[in-house]
């Protein structure tokens, strides 16, 4: 199955809805299977989500015609279902104001800059599925419609350079390390 992936709010959805109808392949929502399957627990006002027995279900869902989409992707299917994962990414800046009109806590909000800023899911993702197969796209610096054809190009395995993303030294260059990570 083919991957897209990245933090909350880079906008996995709205990509993998045009792709899936675009390709024609069929979109597999993980949060929509881990609520279905009651894998999701509220604990303390975060949400756990049983990951391994996830794995388990998509792994048995996997198939060549397929886009799975959601943010724990590198962490509940194994590598050999895996031919090619995107990672959405997006400027901390421009997350933010996602996350302000979301009206996530500041609490979420920090956790999930922090997140993107030193690329955890992009890392994680590699990590799992192998650096061959990894591609990383910037959101912030296009259209929805050049996002896609950007995750297109990738998918259909054309040449195609991977974005160079450094939120880190970004947010250090504009003296903002204190206003994402207070603490
Ligand atoms: N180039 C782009 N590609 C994708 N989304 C974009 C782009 N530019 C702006 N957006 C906007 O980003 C917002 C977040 O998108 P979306 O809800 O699809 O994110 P998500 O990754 O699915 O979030 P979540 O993990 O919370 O479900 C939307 O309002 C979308 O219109
Ligand atoms: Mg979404």
């Amino acid at each position: 199955m083919k991957i897209i992936t990245g933090n909350p709010g880079t906008g996995k959805h709205t990509i993998a809805k045009l792709i899936s109808e675009k390709l024609n392949l069929e979109m597999i929502d993980i949060n929509k299977i881990a609520i279905a399957q009651r894998l999701v627990q509220k604990n303390d006002g975060t949400l756990n989500v049983d990951v391994n027995k996830l794995k388990k279900i998509i792994d048995k869902k996997s198939q060549e015609n397929s886009i799975l989409v959601g943010h724990l992707a590198p962490y509940v299917v194994s590598a050999k279902n895996v031919k090619v994962a995107v990672v959405l990414r997006k400027s901390p800046y421009k997350l933010q104001s996602t996350y302000k009109k979301r009206r996530y806590s500041s609490k979420k909000s920090l956790e999930n800059l922090g997140s993107e800023i030193l690329g955890i899911t992009y890392y994680d993702t590699i990590r799992e599925f192998g650096q061959k197969k990894t591609f990383q796209v910037d959101t912030s610096s296009r259209t929805i419609s050049d996002t896609v054809k950007k995750v297109e190009s990738i998918f259909k395995k054309t040449r195609t350079k991977d974005d160079k993303i450094d939120w880190l030294q970004m947010v250090l260059k504009k003296g903002d390390m204190q206003k994402f990570f207070p603490y």
